[in-house]
């Protein structure tokens, strides 16, 4: 039986994090689009092998999350991708919801799909070499309406459903309830909602007896909204991040990792430090890491152009931010 403890705490490596490479075809398609290059499911398998083929992520990575279609791809060595990151130390693991739906009743929030079916592509991914799996959901911050309570204790629900049906298939959880950065709330706002949304999911999984060892939180930190005209300090980030995450989170569970929901490479590097640096000052009870995707692959997919040419100076540019990122880890 798989050690659902010892894995999740493994993605805690000293210095190491995720890369989160799970764009549905939809958004890889847009993401790619916006750089120019042209998509197909040959360029998404390119635009995968640019970062998993890269040699040295080993150093900073502890996992990286797939989207189902590749765990059967094959990079340019010809080995399957979940093969290709097993035999350099790296877990692979992959995104299980079927994404974001609106809310009928308060159509702009939304609810996650994906249970339906559940247990059988769980098991298809755990054949495909997948350690642990991710299932995201997305809360909208408007004014002090929204999330509305249907939205938090719904998506709550799902994700408490899938982090029991992931542990009955021997994949540790990640539970990724994200509160978008687009908006113009307050930090301050973006603190309370984060700190609501994990007080009902942490006393829902309770209900349905999650195993909080064997699972990890992934999250955003407390921003003001991009479209505030509010920049916060790295420091402002970390106190009400953490504040948040202190309210509510068991000391139990994993570990807790960061996404980067769309600050800059540079902006989510400092407020990294500031959050990891501020973690180890109040001794938090969780280790700390990042699951990054824009915030890795901006720099690199800007060089490469989908060009065979570009790939070493985009692999170069992807590295060297890796760096930065995990040296926010050891500060
Ligand atoms: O679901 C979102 C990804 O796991 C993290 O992506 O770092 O671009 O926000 P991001």
């Amino acid at each position: 039986m798989t050690d659902l403890v010892a894995v999740a705490r493994s993605l805690f490596g000293e210095g190491k994090g995720l890369l989160a490479a799970d764009e549905s075809v939809h958004t890889a398609t847009t993401r790619l689009a916006s750089f120019g290059i042209p998509a197909g499911a040959e360029m998404r398998r390119q635009f995968r092998e640019l970062f998993i083929g890269a040699e040295g992520i080993e150093r900073y990575l502890s996992g990286v999350i797939l989207f189902p279609e590749s765990l059967t791809e094959k990079g340019d060595d010809k080995k399957p991708f979940p093969k290709s990151l097993a035999t350099r130390g790296i877990l692979p693991g992959v995104k299980v919801d079927l994404g974001l739906e609106p809310i009928a009743a308060s159509p702009q929030e939304f609810i996650t799909n994906g249970l339906i079916g559940l247990p059988e592509r769980l098991a298809e991914y755990k054949k495909q070499g997948a350690v642990f799996s991710k299932w995201r959901a997305a809360f909208r911050i408007d004014g002090d309406t929204l999330p509305s309570a249907e939205a938090m204790h719904e998506n709550a629900k799902r994700l408490a459903s899938y982090a029991k049906e992931a542990q009955t298939a021997g994949l540790v959880p990640i539970l990724e309830p994200e509160v978008l950065y687009e908006g113009t709330h307050s930090r301050q706002r973006s603190r309370a909602a984060m700190a609501q949304v994990f007080q009902i999911l942490f006393s829902v999984l309770d209900e349905h007896a999650v195993d909080c060892a064997g699972m990890v939180l992934k999250t955003s930190m407390a921003l003001s909204g991009n479209d505030s005209g509010k920049r916060d300090t790295p420091e402002e980030v970390a106190l009400d991040t953490l504040g948040s995450l202190l309210e509510h989170v068991p000391r139990q569970i994993a570990g807790v990792m960061f996404l980067s929901g769309g600050q800059t490479p540079d902006q989510a590097t400092e407020n990294l430090a500031a959050i990891s640096g501020r973690a180890k000052e109040i001794d938090a009870p969780w280790p700390l890491t990042f699951s990054y995707a824009r915030a890795l692959q901006e720099e690199a997919l800007a060089l490469w152009k989908g060009k065979e040419e570009n790939v070493s100076a985009a692999r170069e540019a992807f590295l060297a931010r890796l760096a930065k990122v995990s040296a926010t880890l050891s500060a």
